[in-house]
């Protein structure tokens, strides 16, 4: 018998996980406990926006014509129970208020609200990023609330799916880890990601700790690698060097690579900020935080990052204060193919020049409507070219494709000044140059 999947949250994470787990064939059940989610999946609608989800979720979800019907959605846990044998928990994490440790209550009552009701064997896997030795601390609670006690048990599967890559990376991980403590559990997970496993993804087996490590360590890299091009890009602006002939020089050593070396306004979203602070707050509390002290300077080059952009367009415009200035903002996402604006540089960057008087227009092909909610006060456009209509500066903020095809020429005739301040380090500076703009990036003063 195929084995039946629940997934417990459907946020970026889960919805595309459980439309993932269809495509593999098996029968899946997303839980959620917010019913406006539910009812727009089922309907084969995504609440947030992500290349490929919806085509995916249509292709599966019970009631729609054409559909798989392999995919179904519920808000009631003991149904989630009844009906799983592997549930995978999928509910985000994140930093608490007011501290850099992570908040795990979400994971928490999601393995409550399941255990009380396994009364059958099932294996549970934990998905979300949580903190080393959360795995240990719930695999206990979970013997001790399931009816069903040691017939079952907890295994961690950390994923490491990137927003815009998501159904890609979820389908075709580059590898899968797994933490387990038993054959059984490996087994399962085997016969899971068989599909993926058969293409060629690496799995890796290991322990609880060294499986919610793998990740919490991965990104630390990744904001690590991030942090490192844009210390060069000050150095660069201090001895007038350019920080993108450096990257390419650089990733030309196969041991450093070219990837994630883009210096900019640096990294925001969901994931990499919170978990850096999370891991320093984790491994104070086991009395390693030596060990991450330079996660902090990690954090705050990356901070860094937002007030320099600010202070590039303050000089740009003549020094004084952004009073009565207009301000042109392309992009509002913390990155492209995302609708994500959670702790977004570009909005960071936006809201502060806004807050010092600036007259701000954002425009961003996806993330509009999320940056009015948390931003209502700035001045939204339509279009780049209506947010460019009268600048006095464009900021890029944001790499997303739509920005690199605009016609430098047609903006320049309906901005009050061709200046561009390139805030990622994506445009073609001679085309933009070419067309009457003064172009200025950051790290790249002689560029
Ligand atoms: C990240 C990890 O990549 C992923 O593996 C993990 O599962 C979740 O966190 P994500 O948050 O989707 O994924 O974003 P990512 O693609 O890593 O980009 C993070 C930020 O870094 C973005 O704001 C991006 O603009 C910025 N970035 C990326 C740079 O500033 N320079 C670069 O060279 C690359």
């Amino acid at each position: 018998m195929a084995l039946k999947i629940t997934v417990i949250g459907t946020g970026y994470l889960g919805a595309t996980h459980a439309a993932a787990m269809a495509e593999l064939g098996f029968e899946v059940l997303g839980l959620d406990v917010v019913p406006d989610k539910i009812e727009m999946l089922q309907r084969g609608e995504v609440p947030m926006y992500e290349p490929g989800l919806e085509e995916l979720l249509r292709k599966h979800v019970a009631g729609i014509e054409g559909a798989s019907g392999r995919l179904r959605f519920t808000m009631d846990p003991a149904e989630a129970a009844d009906f799983g044998d592997v549930h995978f928990i999928c509910v985000n994490t994140p930093q608490k208020h007011g501290e850099y440790a992570c908040d795990m209550s979400y994971v928490d009552s999601a393995l409550e609200s399941l255990a009380k009701h396994l009364t059958r064997p099932a294996l549970v896997v934990g998905k979300s990023t949580v903190p080393v030795g959360s795995a240990d601390r719930l695999a206990a609670r979970l013997t001790e609330l399931a009816p069903a006690g040691d017939q079952v048990e907890l295994a961690w599967n950390p994923e490491f799916l990137r927003e815009g890559f998501a159904v890609k990376d979820t389908l075709h991980p580059d590898r899968i880890v797994v933490g387990v403590r038993s054959e059984h559990a490996e087994r399962v997970l085997r016969e899971v990601y068989a599909t993926p496993i058969a293409e060629g993804s690496p799995f890796v087996v290991t322990d609880f700790p060294t499986s919610e490590l793998v990740k919490t360590s991965a990104n630390s890299f990744l904001a690590t690698k991030i942090s490192f091009i844009n210390a060069m890009a000050e150095v660069c602006e201090a001895a007038g060097g350019d920080v993108v002939k450096l990257a390419e020089a650089l990733g030309h050593d196969d041991r450093i690579g070219k990837k994630f070396l883009r210096a900019g306004i640096g990294f925001g979203g969901g994931c990499l900020p919170k978990d850096i602070r999370a891991f320093m707050a984790r491994a104070g509390e086991l009395g390693a935080d030596q060990a991450l002290t330079f996660l902090r300077e990690i954090d705050s080059i990356n901070m860094r990052r937002r007030g320099q952009m600010v202070e590039m367009a303050r000089e740009a415009l003549g020094g004084g204060p952004f009073l009565g200035k207009r301000v042109a903002v392309l992009g509002a996402t913390f990155k492209p193919d995302s609708d994500d604006v959670r702790d977004s540089p570009a909005l960071n960057v936006a809201g502060q020049i806004h807050l010092q008087g600036g007259q701000v227009t954002v425009y961003d092909p996806k993330g509009m409507a999320n940056a009015r909610r948390i931003f209502p006060t700035l001045g939204y456009a339509d279009t780049a070219m209506e947010a460019v209509r009268g600048a006095d500066v464009v900021l890029h903020l944001t790499e997303w494709r739509e920005f690199r095809e605009l016609d430098p020429a047609e903006l320049a005739s309906v901005a009050t000044t061709p200046l561009i301040l390139d805030g990622r380090n994506a445009l073609d500076p001679e085309a933009w140059r070419a067309a009457g703009w003064t172009y200025r990036a950051m790290g790249r003063p002689t560029a």
